[in-house]
């Protein structure tokens, strides 16, 4: 009788650790996101000054040249740089509106372009030269805003295994045999030792000793929320990894049918 009343009460309190977990993970979520809201924020601010002094410059160029071809220049300019800030501000507010917690069709190639679009900048800056390799896959089922956080987080940590800059190379495909859509990224960076590898995707394992110039990494969170966000998505997450020579992380989704 006491055994199987300490069972229940063991029980009872492995459901309560549970729910606690369950909480915690969501909050912890929920922090993550509002970081990723900070960091586009700055982004997005950084972004539109340039756009604006290009602006600004072709303006005054136009205004000082009377001559039809400058002007013709200048208003091309002008054009191509109030085109980018639209596409970023309509990329913002997609963002910004998609923190629903739902799932729905989406398509990866274009929301992967997406998250290129914000990062340009930072890549550039870096010297880190992206190339895509993408093919046109069925949807799945995602929460978009989820995803891309995904993706900035893998983005970003190839970006800080590459101090130098380098090649950086998404790849997306469909694999009709087994239902997949498939996402990778790969960096020629520093790499992962194997014995490190079965740890990376704990929470608060890092070996940055703190966020960058641009103050991202450090926390040790962004892969072991990236694991939680695929699995939620029924999904894999898989690392390959060689010192010294690069990395590739990749990613699989069950296709909608
Ligand atoms: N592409 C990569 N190349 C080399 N090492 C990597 C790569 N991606 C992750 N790592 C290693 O895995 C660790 C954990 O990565 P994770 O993204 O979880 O945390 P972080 O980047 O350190 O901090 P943050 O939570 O701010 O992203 C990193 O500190 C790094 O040592
Ligand atoms: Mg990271």
């Amino acid at each position: 009788m006491v055994e199987a009343m300490s069972e229940s009460q063991w029980n009872q309190e492995r459901k309560e650790l549970l729910e606690r977990i369950a909480i915690l993970e969501e909050r912890l979520e929920r922090v993550q996101q509002l970081t990723a809201v900070g960091e586009l924020a700055s982004t997005t601010t950084h972004e539109f000054n340039n756009i604006l002094t290009t602006i600004l410059n072709y303006a005054k160029m136009g205004m000082r040249h009377a001559d039809a071809q400058t002007r013709d220049k200048a208003f091309g300019k002008i054009l191509d740089a109030a085109t980018r800030a639209a596409k970023v501000t309509s990329t913002v507010l997609g963002l910004a509106r998609n923190r629903k917690p739902g799932m729905e069709p989406t398509d990866l190639v274009s929301l992967t372009n997406d998250v290129l679009l914000l990062l340009e900048r930072e890549m550039n800056k870096y010297r880190v030269s992206v190339e895509k390799n993408f093919e046109q896959v069925p949807e799945i089922n995602a929460n978009g805003n989820q995803i891309q956080q995904v993706l900035v987080n893998l983005l970003i940590n190839a970006r800080q295994a590459m101090p130098d800059g380098g090649r950086l190379i998404l790849k997306i495909s469909y694999d009709p045999a087994a239902k997949m859509v498939q996402l990778s990224v790969r960096d020629f960076g520093c790499g992962i030792p194997a014995e490190r590898l079965p740890r990376i995707f704990d929470s608060f394992y890092t070996t940055k000793e703190g966020p960058d110039a641009s103050g991202k990494g450090g926390t040790g969170l962004g892969l072991s929320l990236c694991k939680s966000v695929v699995e939620r998505h029924h999904g894999k997450i898989r690392v390959d990894s060689t010192l010294g020579k690069g990395t590739m992380f990749t990613l699989k989704f069950p296709a909608l049918e």
